[in-house]
């Protein structure tokens, strides 16, 4: 089942009553976001991701188009008490505590009080700021802001997550805990939307993934399907012999990484398996096969500089 689903949505921002300056922010949009599944919104900056979750939120409105939270129009404001929201760049009252801030979230959102105490500890203790709890959040760093964030984000039980550059400005130590929680939080059934330029963080937790590029949809797929680039094998093997070496140069085209590690192009799986006979009617040992994958990283770098051509 789809949780987030939006139909040709564009958000068109006019800079001034007047001016002709206007920036299409999002363009026809179409994408789905299914149940349980952790979903990165990836793109440039300027892409529209932040842009896509406001409008979801009921913060800002689309231009046209339709967005759906939970079989519903997003104009529905009850559906968004089941969703947890950590903002890009947020800003709490630096007067208050991290416990306040939670607090006066927590009651924002209609909790009870016993119930926020109970919520509260257990957030603080797993972003891992219990001991700051009582610190006034100017004194906060970057890091510190973002894991109250989260647990600001979690604290009403919510079964959708959007979670907007969730590790901006934290510690690699700090990305993993975070990256933790989240695997754990849909391992909990909850869904989870993250904004993030930190590709190699994304391909470690996220399911499926979207790349924006100026407010339209450009590739969208599992980081599995993204990722792996067709018919390439990596094939591990024992020492191979200069004659061998060389049959696989001229006659399979392999491309020697060294004398017992190779990548072959196969136009298809019988191809492939004719290299592997060929290879242990030598008696050659295969370790490993796999199939070549590319980053994410890669991914991206050759869609966006493709749509720049
Ligand atoms: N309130 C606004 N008024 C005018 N233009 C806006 C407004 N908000 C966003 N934009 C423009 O819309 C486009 C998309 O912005 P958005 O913040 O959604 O990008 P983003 O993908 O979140 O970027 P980043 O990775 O930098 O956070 C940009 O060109 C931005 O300048
Ligand atoms: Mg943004």
């Amino acid at each position: 089942m789809n949780i987030v689903q939006t139909e040709n949505l564009t958000k068109i921002f006019k800079s001034g009553r007047f001016s002709n300056n206007s920036v299409k922010a999002l363009d026809n949009l179409s994408l789905n976001i299914e149940e349980k599944k952790i979903f990165g919104l990836l793109g440039p900056n300027g892409a529209g991701k932040t842009t896509l979750v406001k409008i979801l939120l009921g913060i800002i409105y689309p231009t046209s188009g339709k967005a759906e939270i939970f079989g519903k129009n997003i104009s529905n404001h009850q559906s968004r008490r089941r969703v947890g929201f950590l903002p890009e760049n947020h800003r709490f009252p630096e007067y208050m505590t991290g416990e306040q801030v939670l607090f006066f979230y927590g009651e924002l959102s209609g909790m009870k009080h016993t119930e926020l105490k109970k919520k509260s500890d257990e957030f603080l203790s797993l972003v891992d700021m219990e001991k700051w709890r009582k610190t006034k959040i100017k004194k906060y760093s970057k890091g510190m802001l973002q894991r109250l964030g989260l647990a600001q984000a979690m604290l009403n039980n919510p079964e959708l997550i959007f979670l907007d550059e969730p590790t901006d400005g934290v510690d690699p130590i700090g990305r993993k805990q975070i990256r933790d929680i989240l695997v754990n939080l849909n391992s909990e059934g909850k869904t989870i939307l993250v904004n993030s330029h930190l590709l190699s963080e994304v391909e470690l937790i996220c399911d499926t993934v979207a790349i924006l590029n100026k407010g339209l949809l450009v590739k969208e797929g599992t980081v599995e399907d993204l990722t792996v680039t067709e018919n390439a094998y990596i094939i591990k093997t024992s020492d191979l012999s200069e004659s061998i070496l060389n049959t696989l140069l001229s006659q399979y085209k392999a491309e020697i990484s060294s004398k017992n590690d190779f990548k072959y192009k196969s136009s298809s799986v019988e191809d492939l398996n004719l290299l592997i006979d060929y290879l242990r009617k030598e008696k050659i040992l295969i370790n490993a096969i796999s199939q070549e994958k590319n980053s994410l990283e890669d991914l991206f770098i050759n869609v966006i500089e493709q749509e720049a051509v």
